[in-house]
């Protein structure tokens, strides 16, 4: 049941038409590269008007802005936690940014969000354990939430998306 309301696609999380996309970004909330840069250039500058008066975010937590130029209605700001090797706490800051976004997601009535692999660009995590702590905070997530209604894993690429394809045929029935 759970399952057929996740997603796996290839693609760019600017052009996904959803309610919320998330972002991986970093505690300024000021821009960066990778996917924050990708969706700050797509949303265009009032993103960035919006996120000075956020001041900041850590690690593990989100917050939420408008999507202003982009398809979505909103973005949800998530800091991931930098690959130290995993002994520092690393998959659970993970888990919590999947946990806390959803969780902000519902509270607006989001009922279709995408999700970028958070911290698997410049952050160094590994793909594979990224994509299966994705995932399992999820399917754990719907489990118990009937908001969002539809969640898409968007991979930018085939390691990505091999990563992920991985990861769901670990998962299990659900
Ligand atoms: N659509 C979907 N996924 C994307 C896109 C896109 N348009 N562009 C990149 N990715 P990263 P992080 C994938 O580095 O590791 C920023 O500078 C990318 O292939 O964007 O959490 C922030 O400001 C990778 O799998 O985020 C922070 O300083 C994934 O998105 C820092 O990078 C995340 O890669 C955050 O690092």
């Amino acid at each position: 049941m759970v399952k057929q309301r996740i997603e796996i696609v290839r693609g760019d999380i600017t052009q996904q038409q959803v309610d919320a996309i998330v972002n991986a970004a970093n505690t300024t909330l000021l821009g960066g590269g990778g996917v924050d840069g990708a969706i700050h250039r797509a949303a265009g500058p009032e993103l960035l008007e919006e996120c000075r008066k956020l001041g900041g975010c850590s690690t593990g937590q989100a917050k939420l802005t408008r999507g202003y130029r982009l398809p979505a209605r909103y973005v949800i700001h998530t800091v991931g936690p930098v690959w130290h090797g995993g002994s520092g706490g690393e998959d659970e800051l993970l888990a919590s940014c999947y946990r806390n976004s959803l969780a902000l997601a519902a509270e607006h009535g989001v009922r279709s969000i995408a999700f970028p692999g958070i911290s698997t660009g410049a952050y160094g995590f590994p793909m594979e354990r990224a994509a299966r702590i994705a995932l399992r905070e999820i399917v754990r997530f719907l489990e118990s939430h009937d908001l969002p209604e539809r969640v898409i894993c968007v991979c930018f690429g085939d390691q990505a998306l091999k990563a992920y394809q991985a990861a769901w045929a670990g998962l299990g029935e659900r």
